[in-house]
Order: structure tokens, then C-alpha cells, then sequence
């Protein structure tokens, strides 16, 4: 089993959605004793936003590429064999603003590629990413899975969308949530580990 961990929280140790990834990395080496662990800080290596050379070096075919263009791929020619080579994903992720942090946005927009991780065929679009186990960690100050402000979840539905669209289809979501709210701050990460099932 090949996981591939990552992380969006700038707040290393103290992050809330990296103990929860790092409690489902645990459960899965546990599964999966024959293992072996890529993590990867989105945030203390990020990835750069989508410039010019990168959007000119996607669409180059790659016996065209300047040496310009042959550099700015590179991000995402190695993201993308990141997640091919993977078996299970997780990915830790706050919810900044009701979305995800641009961190992973950022990540996002390097590995969803044409002719690499989606393709448009006849039937339509098809997702390339394949038989990928993925495993969301989402932090969150209120509470989202339920009530009111379930309408202005845009972490996890967005995410589903994305992955799904290439190829990631299965996927968990686990949530430590309300860690914000006294009350339910106090027990939030207890009952957020205590619910992973893989
Ligand atoms: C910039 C920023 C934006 C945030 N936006 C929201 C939000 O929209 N909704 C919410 O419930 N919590 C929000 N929070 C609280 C975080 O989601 C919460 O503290 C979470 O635990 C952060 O993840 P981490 O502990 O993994 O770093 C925000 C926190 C920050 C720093």
C-alpha cells in the first residue's frame, strides 16, 4: 500500500486537520503493515499559482518545450506521478472562507491536466486517475456536516467534484469540526478520530 499524505495547514503540529490525517495514516498502516509514506506540506513547499509558462507548457507537446517550458511543467509533471503512483490519498485540509486554502487549490490546478488526469472522449469527459483510495481531513471552526451552515460547505463538495472528475471517485470524508465553538472544541478532535472507519 503506497499512501500519499498532504498537508494545506500552515500550522504544522498544532494543525487540527493534521492530526486527524496523520490518526487516518496510522489506521491505514495498521490495515497495511507492507506500506510505505509520502508526505508532502503543500505548505512549506507550495506550489507555485498557474503563470503563463505554465498554462504555454501544458498545451506544448513535450518534444516542443523551450527549456523554459520543459522547467515550468515540472511541478506538475511531478504531482501527477504522485498521485499515480499512490494507492490511497490523504488529504488535510482547513476550511478557510468555506472553501479550501489556495495551498491546495493551488496543487489542484498543477495535477488537473487534459491528456494526463481527465480526457475528453466521445462519452464525454473521463477521469484517468484510477483506483485511488481517498481519505479527506477537513478542520473546521463550526460545524458543517449538518444544520444551517451545511449550505456553505464548499470543502468537501468541491473536493468530491474535483477528484471525482479525474477518476477519484472513492472517497471518505472525516471531520474534526466545531473547534472553534466552546463546548464542542474541547472533544471535537476525540470524536473526529474515534469515527474513522476506513
Ligand atoms: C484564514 C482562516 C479562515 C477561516 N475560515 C473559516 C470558515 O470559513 N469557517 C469555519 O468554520 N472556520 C474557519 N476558520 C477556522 C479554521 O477552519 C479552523 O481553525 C481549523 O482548525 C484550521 O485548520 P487547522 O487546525 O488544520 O490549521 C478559518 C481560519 C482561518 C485561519
Amino acid at each position: 500500500m503506497k499512501i500519499l499524505h498532504l498537508i494545506s495547514s500552515p500550522q504544522g503540529e498544532a494543525s487540527f486537520s493534521v492530526k486527524l490525517g496523520n490518526a487516518i495514516v496510522n489506521e491505514i498502516q495498521s490495515a497495511h503493515p507492507d506500506n510505505t509514506l509520502t508526505t508532502h506540506d503543500l505548505t512549506a513547499t507550495p506550489f507555485p499559482h498557474l503563470e503563463e509558462a505554465h498554462l504555454t507548457s501544458f498545451y506544448t507537446p513535450e518534444e516542443k518545450r523551450t527549456p523554459e517550458l520543459v522547467e515550468a511543467v515540472k511541478h506538475s509533471d511531478e504531482a501527477i506521478a504522485e498521485i499515480m503512483n499512490a494507492d490511497a490519498i490523504v488529504i488535510d485540509t482547513p476550511m478557510y472562507n468555506f472553501g479550501i486554502p489556495s495551498t491546495l487549490k493551488t496543487w489542484i490546478d498543477h495535477i488537473a491536466r487534459a491528456g494526463k488526469t481527465f480526457s475528453y472522449g466521445e462519452k464525454g469527459p473521463e477521469g484517468l486517475v484510477k483506483n485511488k483510495k481517498v481519505y479527506l481531513a477537513i478542520s473546521s471552526g463550526g460545524i458543517y456536516s449538518e444544520g444551517f451552515m451545511k449550505a456553505y460547505d464548499f470543502t468537501e463538495p468541491y473536493l468530491r467534484a474535483v477528484l471525482g472528475f479525474m477518476g477519484m471517485t472513492d472517497i471518505k470524508t472525516f471531520r474534526v469540526e466545531g473547534v472553534k465553538m466552546p463546548g464542542l472544541q474541547e472533544t471535537a478532535l476525540d470524536k473526529a478520530i474515534q469515527a474513522i472507519e476506513l
